[in-house]
């Protein structure tokens, strides 16, 4: 790609991201005079409509995990009674920290604190409450990376996670000066425990697994691989990001769900997201760690600052109080129950999406899941697939290394006709790209373009000008 098409491509990216443009004013310096209340009320509302009908109506994969409009009211009313908490302050609201402990106490139950083999000897789960998975991944190994420095000596640490693992994962690895190991998965997308053992070095800080990945929604053989990680004195991480809240229901309703959280004593650390399948508003995830002394390897402490005694223990400061206040609320409104009959109903959505894609021939799943429908076509471009889906309204993610699809089955997934809806635009998307097979598409050029050295622009200067462009007022 030359630089001249970059910005081609940039000028279409912009005219789909900034819709508002030149029909709302452009903010750039504040307002003389502030504006009346219920002019920007009005403003907001305009836009939140025109956004609303696509996630609302189930059509974007993943994004907005319950979104009833009754559940959404209750949470806003706890945000409103709220609003001014900070931890940072936790003599001034006692019931921020109130907040932030029970949904740590509560998260850590599900995933098999109360049932740690180790719970005798080093105390039990502990956690933090984070601003979401990528932070409580961050978190964790940060903490990974520190305390491989401080008991093993490490000072070029790897973190060792098979292809599949969340980007978040090398992001961590940027942020923190470790080398990104990442191991090819097996034909199911699971990581492969023979390529992982073979993998590591006296420089492994961490190794990673995932219940379950984004990319197919698979889980990966958790039991195996934290055994590894233990059998070598080697931290290990279970990113439950995505099925924190969902396969321990799935379990209790019988699903096959393998082993994957602290009943296993090979867990180091697991990071959980509320403001997924925990249906809090977004904001929100823990992070949790086996025992209190590695949650010490998040800790800042500074006891010689002129502004006084501080203390943090994650890497914000002020924190949104307001939003733990949800999360623990969401989670009480919620219950067992209320999970578990959530989780019913977006285990058989899945299964019957998954159902029909398997019967359209072309199609091919790609994986084994209870949440996510990934799937590709060996007869014709999976990201045609995608723009003629989008033409219908879908907003789906396209996936790469192989190409395909993926749809995250949510609440909103889940109300009635959705899924049936997805498969007939599905059926009728096929039917086009059976009479025009050769059909190209907008994406694949750009995908192709990371597979490439011969070009003046490459991928990543592609996703760099498409973050510049969201700044762009
Ligand atoms: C498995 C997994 N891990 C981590 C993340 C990152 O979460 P967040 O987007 O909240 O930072 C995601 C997000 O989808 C995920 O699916």
């Amino acid at each position: 790609m030359r630089r001249e098409e970059l910005s081609l491509v940039l000028g279409v990216v912009k005219k789909s991201l900034k819709p508002y443009l030149g029909r709302f004013p452009s903010n750039t310096r504040l307002p003389a005079q502030g504006r009346p209340r219920q002019e920007i009320l009005a403003e907001i509302e305009a836009m939140k409509a025109e956004e609303q009908r696509v996630w609302h109506d189930g059509y974007v994969s993943g994004a907005v995990y319950h979104g009833d409009d009754a559940f959404v009211g209750f949470l806003s009313e706890v945000y409103a009674l709220n609003a001014e908490l900070n931890p940072l302050h936790p003599d001034v609201w006692p019931r921020a920290t109130r907040f932030e402990a029970e949904v740590i106490a509560m998260t850590a139950t599900m995933l098999g604190g109360d049932r740690s083999p180790t719970r005798e000897q080093d105390g039990g789960v502990t956690g933090l409450i984070t601003s979401g998975g990528t932070e409580s991944i961050l978190t964790a190994m940060r903490c990974a990376r520190d305390q491989a420095r401080a008991e093993r000596a490490i000072t070029e640490p790897e973190l060792l996670m098979p292809t599949s693992a969340h980007a978040a994962f090398s992001k961590a690895a940027q942020y923190y000066g470790m080398t990104a190991v990442r191991v090819p998965v097996d034909a199911q997308g699971r990581a492969d425990v023979a390529a992982m053992r073979a993998a590591i070095t006296p420089r492994t800080a961490a190794i990673v697994g995932s219940a379950p990945s984004f990319p197919w929604g698979v889980i990966d053989p958790i039991e195996e691989l934290s055994a590894l990680a233990h059998e070598h004195g080697i931290w290990f991480h279970t990113d439950a990001c995505l099925g924190g809240f969902l396969l321990p229901w799935a379990e209790r309703l019988g699903e096959a769900v393998p082993p994957f959280d602290f009943r296993l004593p090979g867990v180091t650390s697991m990071s959980c997201d509320t403001h997924k399948y925990g249906y809090a508003a977004k904001g929100t995830s823990v992070v949790l760690f086996r025992n209190a002394h590695l949650r010490h390897y998040s800790y800042f402490t500074m006891t010689d600052w002129p502004g006084g005694l501080y203390n943090s223990p994650t890497m914000a400061g002020s924190r949104p109080g307001a939003l733990s206040a949800e999360a623990w609320a969401a989670m009480l409104d919620m219950g067992e129950e209320g999970y578990l009959a959530a989780t019913r109903r977006i285990v058989d959505t899945c299964r019957a999406i998954r159902g029909g894609i398997a019967a359209i021939p072309e199609l091919r799943l790609l994986g084994d899941s209870l949440l996510v429908a990934a799937f590709t076509s060996d007869t014709f471009g999976p990201y045609a697939l995608q723009d003629l889906l989008s033409a219908r309204g879908w907003n789906l993610t396209g996936l790469q290394l192989p190409a395909g699809l993926h749809l995250g089955v949510t609440l909103r997934t889940a109300q009635p006709g959705v899924a049936e809806r997805f498969l007939s635009d599905l059926g009728a998307a096929v039917a086009e790209l059976r009479a025009n097979p050769a059909r190209g598409s907008l994406m694949a050029p750009i995908y192709g373009l990371g597979q490439r050295i011969d070009t003046e622009v490459s991928l990543a200067d592609v996703l760099t000008g498409y973050l510049d462009v969201q700044y762009e007022s």
